[in-house]
């Protein structure tokens, strides 16, 4: 009897579930790498490297500047500024929920959380040390890490630029957004989402967009970790934003890949707290949310939108902002009383 009801319940969820399509909840916690399980000592560990500018050549640029989890899980600026103000040519996707994109990067270059934090210690414009070496040695004068890296890696080589990023990877996987109104509304409260959000949310599965921001990130299916969802973008070319947003000078995955067809191919980002990380798209050259969605709507489904629709759309998105978890700032462990320095 018992399980016949349950029955009857798993059928009334399958079928209020598929109303509700392609899209689901955030899930509870991401997948975790077998050779990286997560402590509190690690997360600690990988919090205070997160925030700290010594990891930088200069010591004047940490993650954070450029991911500031105080807020957005970014810099809002349309390109980072690295140390000696120097800009790169990409915007700062948000660290929020990082840890469910299946790849990372604007063009999934890198495989893993683990993987993608190797790359901007070393690199020349974010904090531009001159190599994992250095990184090593800079975190290895400062005796309140070696001592972390040692209870949390073991006494042999724990202190590497492997577990430099597997720490921070493990507090990333902590930086997630749960129970945003939306999240809400599919768990069964009808009163989260706002009527006008309502019709957001059924606009962008008719006219198309959830074909690529489905799955639990909005950033397609939920594929496994290394594998990326890539689209290409623009995919119609005839029309004014291309050129006014400058949406062809980056090839997107071909700069990575150097493979014919993956010109102007690009990960399919997420819509989770989108309505934070202004500006948008690789480039940031598009300034507020509205205009991002017109962007798309022409530039993926050669669509011109009213301006009702683009509002029930941006109504929709502003519904995927989460609850962020409290941060506070970390303790960094003492300086060794000397000028910073790679020698
Ligand atoms: C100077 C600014 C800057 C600094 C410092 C910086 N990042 Fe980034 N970060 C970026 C930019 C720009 C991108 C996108 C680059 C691209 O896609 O080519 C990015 C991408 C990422 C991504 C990928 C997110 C996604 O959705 O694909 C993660 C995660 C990330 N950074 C974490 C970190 C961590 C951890 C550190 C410190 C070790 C760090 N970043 C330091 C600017 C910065
Ligand atoms: C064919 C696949 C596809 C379709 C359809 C699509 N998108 Fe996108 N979307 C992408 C890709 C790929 C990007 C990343 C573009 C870039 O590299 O700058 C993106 C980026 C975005 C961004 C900017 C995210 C950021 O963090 O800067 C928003 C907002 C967005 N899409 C909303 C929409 C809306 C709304 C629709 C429907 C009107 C839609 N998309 C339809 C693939 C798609």
């Amino acid at each position: 009897m018992l399980n016949y009801k349950i029955k009857i319940v798993t059928a009334m969820f399958l079928i209020a579930s598929q109303s509700a399509m392609c899209f689901e909840v955030l899930p509870a916690s991401p997948h975790v790498p077998a050779d990286n399980a997560m402590s509190v000592a690690k997360i600690e560990l990988g919090k205070q490297l997160y925030f700290d500018p010594r990891l930088s050549v200069d010591g004047t640029v940490s993650c954070n500047s450029c991911h500031d989890v105080m807020t957005s899980g970014t810099d809002n600026q349309a390109v980072s500024v690295g140390i000696a103000g120097q800009k790169g040519g990409r915007n700062a996707p948000t660290v929020w929920n990082a840890a469910f994109m299946s790849t990372q990067f604007w063009d999934g270059r890198a495989v893993s959380l683990e993987d993608q934090a190797k790359g901007p210690i070393l690199n020349s414009v974010e904090m531009g040390m001159p190599s994992a070496d250095d990184a090593v040695k800079r975190i290895g004068s400062i005796k309140g890490y070696v001592e972390q890296f040692k209870t949390v890696f073991g006494d042999k080589d724990s202190l590497s630029y492997d577990n430099i990023a597997k720490a921070i990877a493990a507090y990333e996987r902590t930086l997630l957004t749960p129970n945003s109104p939306f999240d809400r509304y599919l768990k069964g409260n009808k009163n989260a989402l706002s009527d006008q959000a309502k019709r957001g949310m059924k606009l962008v599965e008719q006219i198309g967009c959830s074909a690529c921001h489905n799955g639990p990130n909005f950033a397609g299916p939920d594929i496994s970790v290394g594998t990326g969802f890539y689209q290409k973008f623009p995919t119609f070319e005839n029309n004014e934003y291309v050129k006014k947003y400058n949406l062809m000078a980056d090839s997107g995955r071909y700069e990575a890949t150097k493979i014919e067809a993956d010109k102007h191919m690009w990960r399919v980002p997420t819509w989770r707290n989108v309505a934070l990380t202004a500006p948008y798209f690789h480039n940031g050259s598009v300034k507020t949310l509205d205009e991002a969605v017109r962007v798309m709507a022409k530039t993926q489904l050669d669509k011109t939108l009213t301006g009702k629709e683009v509002k029930e759309i941006v109504a929709f998105l502003n519904s995927l902002t989460g609850r962020r978890p409290k941060q506070t700032l970390p303790h960094l462990p003492n300086a060794s009383n000397d000028l910073l320095t790679t020698k």
